[in-house]
């Protein structure tokens, strides 16, 4: 039997799914090559951060404008890029996503991280120049000011997005966060914008309290498959509902089993990084060889007879979403 895993995401055709997402690693061409050679569908670039476009805004001043309209090579006049908190300033961004694009054919996604609409759009034509296939948004923001309103930040986001989508032709998508009141209503509010796909989810870095110390201590820890969770939950209730926008479920997927179970839930793409940056590069691999094996076993001969099967949509039972299944389950708990 000839079996496809070939998908699409944000109008572009991927091989298969599996998307090795944002990280240092994909910031060096030869890990976007050998990424492509164990076998991913596409590659999301490490974000551009505002605040690397600030501090280019603030010693050029205004010659970014001067330049904004111009072709990839002469993006190379720009001043020399700023150490951001990545290494890379916005110039060499720039160069990175244009040298990306040429290094491999499967497709390059460019990454744009802040929370305010400063400088994104002007980026976000120069990306698209630059030859990016598709652009992700990360609208990582703490609302650690308690007077703003959650109102507030929705408007924000969705002010910045519908200004990207409407000055741009590649596809958008969103990476949300989780911690909204209704995801599903503010997920189709970005569609409506104009956002192409929503990635569900970005994951928020929490710092630990040293004992030790008595400080807060800020390290990162990768994440872990117990994770994926609330990204599945959210891919099955949005699957087949937000107006052709597409999923991506993102957080936790570490094993080929996980992979299965988000398409299963209705994902269009399975974004990974955590799994790469632990295992080391061949983790891909292993990932599109376990889809296949097991779509293999099931006598599934293309990814859209198993996408969704269990999502909210298509579920017989959807009280295991709600409030029902909450009560079922902590009536059903045994203690150890
Ligand atoms: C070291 C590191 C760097 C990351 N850099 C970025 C980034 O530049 N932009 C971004 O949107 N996400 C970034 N992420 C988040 C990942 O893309 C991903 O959303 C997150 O790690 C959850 O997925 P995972 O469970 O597969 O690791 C980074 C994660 C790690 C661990």
């Amino acid at each position: 039997m000839t079996l496809s895993l070939a998908t699409q995401y944000l109008g572009l055709s991927l091989k298969n799914p599996l998307v090795a997402s944002a990280s240092p690693l994909n910031r060096e061409i030869g890990n976007l090559r050998r990424l492509e050679d164990v076998g991913a569908g596409a590659v999301v670039l490490p974000s551009l951060f505002e605040e690397q476009i600030e501090a280019e805004a603030e010693l050029h001043g205004g010659l970014m404008g001067a330049y904004a309209n111009s072709s990839p090579e002469a993006q190379s006049y720009f001043p020399h890029a700023i150490s951001g908190p990545y290494g890379l300033g916005p110039e060499r961004y720039l160069e990175l996503v244009h040298r990306a694009r040429a290094a491999v054919d499967i497709p390059v996604i460019a990454s744009l991280n802040g929370s305010s609409i400063a400088g994104w759009v002007e980026y976000a034509t120069l990306i698209e120049q630059a030859g990016a296939a598709a652009l992700e948004l990360n609208m990582y923001h703490v609302p650690t000011d308690l007077t703003e309103s959650g109102r507030d930040i929705e408007a924000r986001y969705t002010e910045i997005v519908g200004s990207i989508c409407g000055s741009v032709s590649l596809p958008v998508s969103i990476k949300l966060t989780p911690f909204l009141s209704s995801i599903g209503h503010f997920a189709n509010t970005l569609v409506g914008c104009g956002a192409g796909g929503l990635v569900l989810f970005n994951r928020l870095l929490q710092p630990d309290i040293d004992l030790v110390r008595l400080r807060l201590a800020d390290t990162l820890e990768l994440s872990t498959p117990a994770e994926l969770r609330l990204p599945l939950l959210w891919t099955a209730i949005l699957s087949g509902r937000t107006n052709q926008a597409c999923l991506a479920t993102s957080t936790g997927v570490a094993t080929p089993a996980d992979v299965v179970k988000c398409i299963l839930a209705g994902a269009d793409v399975v974004m990974t990084t955590s799994a790469i940056l632990h295992g080391g590069i061949e983790e891909m691999r292993n990932l599109v060889n376990g889809l296949h094996r097991w779509m293999e076993e099931r006598e599934f001969a293309a990814l859209v007879e198993m996408r969704g099967m269990l999502s909210w949509q298509r579920s017989k039972d959807r009280g295991i979403y709600d409030r029902a299944s909450y009560l079922r389950i902590l009536e059903r708990y045994v203690a150890p």
